[in-house]
């Protein structure tokens, strides 16, 4: 299968009651995971890089990486760029044969972030990409992107709806309470807000910074409207654990193939977790 636009799983997972797993990868070993998770579970899955990856690993690499994953794997995955606030590295990644762009105006003032994500929007249309744009702000941190907790702010539902409306974007991330990075105590969730939200916007709705929020919590933002869950810190610490674990149980080990491929299996068995947490496994 081919890449496909990330907007028909959105839909159907809203319409069914249930999450498409965002996973971010930084290289090829985690991007395979991810693919073969999706593969072992029969689960649509967007495969997203962050700008700070596409900067590390080139859009025309993760391009090739996730075409030749898609083509060996038969369930639909997207490939999209995370939380870029820059026009080029959008602009690049569209041109490179990304499915999906994020553009995070999250910071500007009101009429701009609307002006620029109409912009993007513009772009993505002419190649059939999607795009994913934020509306209040996700605290925490994110590799480059660090939004501090008192600069963190809820997103109000009414401007939700003006937003959506303005811009025509196909999915809005949303601020409940969730914040990128590993918490520091348990995340509160405001559902009501994220109720609220959900029964005025129609278009599919974001969850950023799930990595570390208890199953509970997240099972009740799918049931109150979620439909991409994004996850990343969760693959890195699984990954970072295993290959200390390998590395310090054969210190002389010196390659790859055989210290990575713990640490491989470790994200996959991650990534796999969360599908079926999100009710996304047999829905390919
Ligand atoms: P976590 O690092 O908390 O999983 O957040 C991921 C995310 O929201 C990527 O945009």
């Amino acid at each position: 299968m081919e890449l496909v636009n990330p907007c028909r799983m959105l839909q159907d997972a809203r319409k069914g009651g249930y999450a498409i797993g965002a996973f971010n990868v930084h290289n090829l070993e985690t991007l395979r995971a991810v693919a073969e998770a999706a593969r072992e579970a029969g689960a649509p899955v967007i495969i997203q890089a962050t700008p700070g990856t596409v900067k590390y690993a080139g859009a025309d690499f993760l391009m090739a990486m996730a075409q030749t994953a898609a083509r060996r794997v038969n369930v639909p995955i997207a490939l999209h760029l995370d939380h870029s606030s820059d026009l080029d590295t959008i602009k690049a990644c569209i041109a490179a044969g990304f499915t999906s762009v994020m553009f995070d105006g999250s910071k500007l003032p009101w009429e701009e972030n609307i002006a620029l994500t109409r912009q993007v929007v513009a772009m993505a249309r002419e190649k059939g990409v999607a795009v994913e744009a934020e509306l209040g702000r996700i605290g925490g941190r994110e590799e480059e992107l660090q939004v501090a907790s008192k600069e963190a702010s809820y997103t109000d539902p009414g401007e939700a709806v003006a937003f959506v409306a303005a811009t025509g974007i196909d999915s809005l991330a949303i601020a409940i309470g969730t914040a990128h990075g590993v918490y520091k105590g348990e995340p509160q969730l405001d559902l009501d807000r994220l109720a609220a939200i959900a029964a005025r916007v129609e278009i599919p709705l974001v969850l950023h910074g799930a990595s570390g929020v208890p199953d509970e919590a997240i099972k009740q933002c799918i049931q109150r409207g979620i439909c991409k869950i994004n996850i990343a810190t969760d693959l890195k610490l699984a990954m970072a654990a295993a290959l200390r674990e390998t590395l310090a149980a054969n210190p002389e080990e010196n390659d790859p193939r055989r210290y990575l491929t713990p640490a491989v299996n470790r994200v996959k068995e991650v990534a796999l977790t969360k599908m079926y947490l999100f009710g996304a496994a047999g829905r390919a």
